[in-house]
């Protein structure tokens, strides 16, 4: 049997998002940014965001994915917990966390940079010296530990001041602000900083948290998109011009989509149902609007604002790798809901021959051989595995150690799978970043109990914890895997290969 091992090269590490993990919401001057907005959730009733109308009436979202009442503008209630404000401190403890992070043996360590502790409102022409000194010790830190940095641009928000004054993506003038962002970025951290991801999950955004404005409908989408396109192309472009040896990527939230049977309408389904994936990918890796993507937005009625120039500058700006996140897959057959409501790619059924975890997301370890092979044969770009882990209840004992087998488990199965799309498939993977690496909020439900990391933190749904950090049985196991270089992880019998 012929042995399969990862390359040498191939960084390993874990990632989080810096209104998950990094509180410190009033350090420095730092402005509001519309997830401070979003109170904490469970299961049932994911986080919502609290808003204020001109007439002083406050209100909540009725629920997650809502548009809000026009001129709305978020609002932090005091009858509320707002999980994010504080978040597990990473702010405070990030010299402590990387080193751990390191000393496991990681390689690349993900982070995002919260846009508004450099530039408060967003409008601002310099950025804020504190701002650029609190990601460049983190940088640093990383960098002493020869642990390359993974910065992720904008994950999933935008300062307040741009949602309320701008309507945010919908608004053409967002893009200047976005780039003043990238420009100080890459000024600063020129020659530390590689590998640059321009948007999170851009294939999933929508309403006043991601996109800054009120409406949630496929107006917005679409148009917040075309305007984050040419965001995203014209970073590619400067951060080329004003770096050497750096890639950029944009991350997709890629979780497959499989057909529940071979009845041909179900595959051809599923194939539709894809594009609400490929629609985002293909823009900005090839630099241009699919053919299918006029059907898409005759479908939903909308017409780009595209001006002259905008195809110059989607051609010139592709990104040099695809990033992804997988937590699981899904299904689709010709009854499921479709079109699929504001491009909402996770709103599709569950799969009959999978386990699903706590949160009732399918366990499907091949899917993230499948999806690498599915973007390389797309692509022909190398491709990093930006998101995947297991969020699940850990029960720490006394002394806040987690025996989380079933993590170790979850990260066995994965990794024998990106080992086959390397060895078999020949598949160019440039890394993996474990989700959470170090236990913090909940992005869907806002909660602290559903817990990814290799590191456990001592902090409850409702903040209440000393925030110590504690390394779980994963973590050790983890260590193990990289100080080995894999040798930990059985081999298979028979990989699936034709
Ligand atoms: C991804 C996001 O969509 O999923 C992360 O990029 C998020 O920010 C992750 O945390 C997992 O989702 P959740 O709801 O379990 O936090």
């Amino acid at each position: 049997m012929r042995k399969l091992e990862f390359p040498k090269t191939f960084l390993w590490g874990g990632g989080l998002a810096d209104f998950q993990a990094e509180g410190g919401y009033e350090e420095s001057g730092r402005g509001l940014t519309t997830l401070d907005f979003v109170t904490s959730g469970n299961i049932d009733q994911p986080r919502r965001l609290t808003y204020i109308l001109p007439d002083g009436t406050k209100g909540v979202q009725p629920a997650r994915g809502c548009a809000l009442p026009e001129g709305a503008r978020g609002y932090i209630d005091p009858d509320y917990y707002y999980p994010s404000l504080h978040a597990v401190d990473f702010a405070f403890h990030y010299k402590e966390d990387i080193k751990m992070l390191a000393e496991m043996g990681s390689s690349v360590f993900r982070f995002s940079i919260c846009w508004t502790r450099l530039f408060p409102k967003g409008i601002e022409d310099e950025a804020l010296e504190a701002g650029l000194k609190f990601y460049e010790n983190i940088i640093d830190e990383c960098l002493k530990y020869k642990v390359e940095p993974l910065v992720t641009i904008c994950h999933d928000e935008i300062p307040a001041y741009l949602a309320d004054e701008y309507s945010g993506w919908l608004n053409r003038k967002t893009i200047d602000c976005y780039l003043k962002l990238c420009k100080a970025l890459f000024k600063r951290f020129k020659g530390k900083v590689k590998y640059w991801i321009t948007f999170n999950e851009i294939n999933s955004l929508n309403g006043y948290m991601a996109l800054g404005c009120t409406q949630y409908d496929d107006y917005s989408r679409f148009v917040g998109a075309h305007h984050m396109f040419l965001a995203s192309a014209l970073a590619v472009k400067m951060g080329h011009e004003m770096m050497d040896d750096v890639m950029f990527g944009a991350m997709y939230a890629s979780s497959p989509c499989y057909p529940l049977t071979c009845k041909p309408e179900d595959v051809f389904m599923q194939m539709q149902v894809r594009r609400r994936t490929w629609y985002f990918a293909d823009v900005m890796m090839r630099g241009y609007y699919p053919g299918y993507a006029q059907t898409i937005l005759e479908e939903k009625g909308v017409t780009l604002p595209i001006e002259d120039g905008d195809e110059e500058i989607l051609r010139e700006g592709t990104l040099d790798f695809y990033s992804f996140s997988c937590y699981r897959s899904t299904t689709v057959n010709v009854y499921s809901e479709f079109p699929i409501k504001g491009c909402d790619i996770m709103s599709m059924d569950t799969n009959p021959y999978l386990p699903t975890t706590a949160w009732g997301w399918p366990l499907d370890p091949m899917s993230l051989r499948y999806i690498l092979n599915e973007v390389y044969d797309r692509y022909q770009k190398p491709v990093f595995i930006a998101e995947n882990g297991l969020g699940e209840i850990d029960q720490a004992d006394a002394d806040g150690y987690v025996e989380d087998d079933y993590r170790i488990q979850y990260l066995k199965d994965h990794f024998k799978e990106i080992r086959k799309a390397i060895c078999l498939d020949h598949v160019e993977v440039l890394g993996y970043t474990m989700w959470g690496c170090i236990d913090l909020v909940s992005l869907g439900t806002g909660e602290m109990k559903k817990r990814y990391g290799w590191i456990y933190v001592d902090m409850d749904d409702e903040g209440n914890g000393t925030k110590k950090r504690i390394p779980k049985k994963s973590y050790y196991w983890m260590q193990e895997f990289l100080t080995t270089n894999g040798a930990n992880l059985e081999q298979e019998d028979e990989p699936l290969i034709i």
